[in-house]
């Protein structure tokens, strides 16, 4: 039997997290703030972006790596046209097992029933609030909350399991903790609150705006009465809690307070085709030209066995936080998918 594969630190790939373009239609002030991202911003042009083919030629080289866990990423992955397709290219390869999908929500209700026939099985939802105003100032001029709101029920119909990710900010939306909880609790919808991060070099993070897993876990179980929950696999990345007394669940992701760099099985393409083995890397590896050069399979399974096997990315465990100092110039999120 082969050897299976692990970093330098002792951890497996098992999960390649894949971001088919850095193109958003929103304007996320702690990812995209529009200052930033203005009609001039110079995104990839189309040829630089990887095409279906060279992503599941890439997807089969690393499940032969042991990635049996694909999510599609972006910027925004359903303004890449006709992204059903390649989930179908994904879906076909035999060893993929979970196939997920992170997205904004705005054009599910386009797009989820044909994601779903194509093999998708489950999306991730951003929401950081109810209120339309904040959301038109956090989030999106464009669009409106309750177009979110359609776009998950249109996946529920289309039967994807769905969470829902809510970014908590002090001072911006943490007032909205329990009612959000409240609001999905029962939905059969997981929703997981997630510490604001320092990712990327534009969100002006700042450790005092971090609400830390405590504070959020306690404020819902002042209102509803929580108990936690085991994970369900090694190396999940959000905590599991439940409404005592009932198996309604929500989570919490806690990359600040307490991160999770030691069981992190993942690795991340870029929509042009280079690897990162963390989400806060300042350099990828470029698998660009290898396909584009006829380089065979083989020899682009040895280079990303090289790189997984030096890797020691733990960046969240390093991280002060006594100062909240971070390290260096890091990837832009919309780049690399989160
Ligand atoms: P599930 O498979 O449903 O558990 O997905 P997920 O939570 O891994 O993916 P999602 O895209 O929904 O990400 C939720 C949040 O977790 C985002 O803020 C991500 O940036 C963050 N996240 C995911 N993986 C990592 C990681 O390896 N390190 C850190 N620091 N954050 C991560
Ligand atoms: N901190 C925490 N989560 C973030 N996301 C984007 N930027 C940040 C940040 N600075 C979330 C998005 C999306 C997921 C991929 O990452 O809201 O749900
Ligand atoms: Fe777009 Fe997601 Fe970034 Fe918001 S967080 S700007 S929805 S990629
Ligand atoms: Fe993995 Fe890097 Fe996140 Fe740690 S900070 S969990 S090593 S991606």
């Amino acid at each position: 039997m082969e050897k299976k594969l692990t970093d330098a630190l002792g951890r497996p790939l098992h999960d390649l997290r894949i971001s088919v373009t850095d193109r958003c239609n929103f304007r996320c002030r702690y990812c995209m703030p529009e200052e930033m991202y203005g009609p001039d911003y110079p995104f990839l042009p189309r040829e630089k972006l990887l095409t279906f083919e060279e992503i599941t030629r890439l997807v089969r080289i690393f499940s032969s790596l042991g990635v049996t866990k694909i999510r599609i990423t972006g910027g925004e992955p359903l303004l890449r046209k006709d992204l059903p397709q390649l989930i179908r290219m994904i879906a076909s390869i035999p060893s993929v097992k979970d196939i997920a999908l992170t997205t904004n929500g705005v054009l599910l209700k386009k797009q989820a029933t044909l994601l779903k026939k194509a093999g998708l099985e489950r999306i991730n939802v951003s929401l950081d609030t109810l209120n339309n105003d904040l959301f038109t100032r956090l989030n999106s001029r464009k669009y409106r909350v309750e177009q979110v709101l359609e776009g998950i029920e249109a996946a529920a119909r289309a039967g994807l399991r769905v969470k829902i990710n809510m970014v908590v900010m002090k001072g911006v939306n943490d007032g909205e903790i329990v009612s959000i909880a409240r609001h999905f609790r029962g939905s059969g919808h997981i929703l997981r609150f997630i510490e604001f991060m320092d990712v990327g070099n534009s969100n002006g993070w700042n450790l005092k705006q971090v609400i830390s897993m405590e504070e959020i876990v306690s404020r819902i179980h002042h209102e509803m009465p929580v108990e936690p929950m085991k994970p369900n696999y090694f190396g999940e990345v959000a905590s599991r809690f439940r409404y005592q007394g009932s198996d309604e669940e929500f989570g919490v992701i806690s990359s600040i307070t307490a991160p999770f760099c030691s069981s992190c099985t993942r690795a991340r393409l870029s929509s042009d085709g280079y690897l990162y083995t963390c989400l806060f890397a300042s350099t990828g590896t470029n698998l660009v030209d290898p396909l584009r050069s006829g380089a065979s399979d083989e020899s682009i399974k040895q280079l990303i066995e090289e790189i997984w096997q030096q890797r020691t990315d733990r960046y969240s465990e390093d991280r002060s936080l006594q100062t909240g100092k971070q390290k260096g110039e890091k990837i832009e999120m919309s780049y690399i998918g989160g």
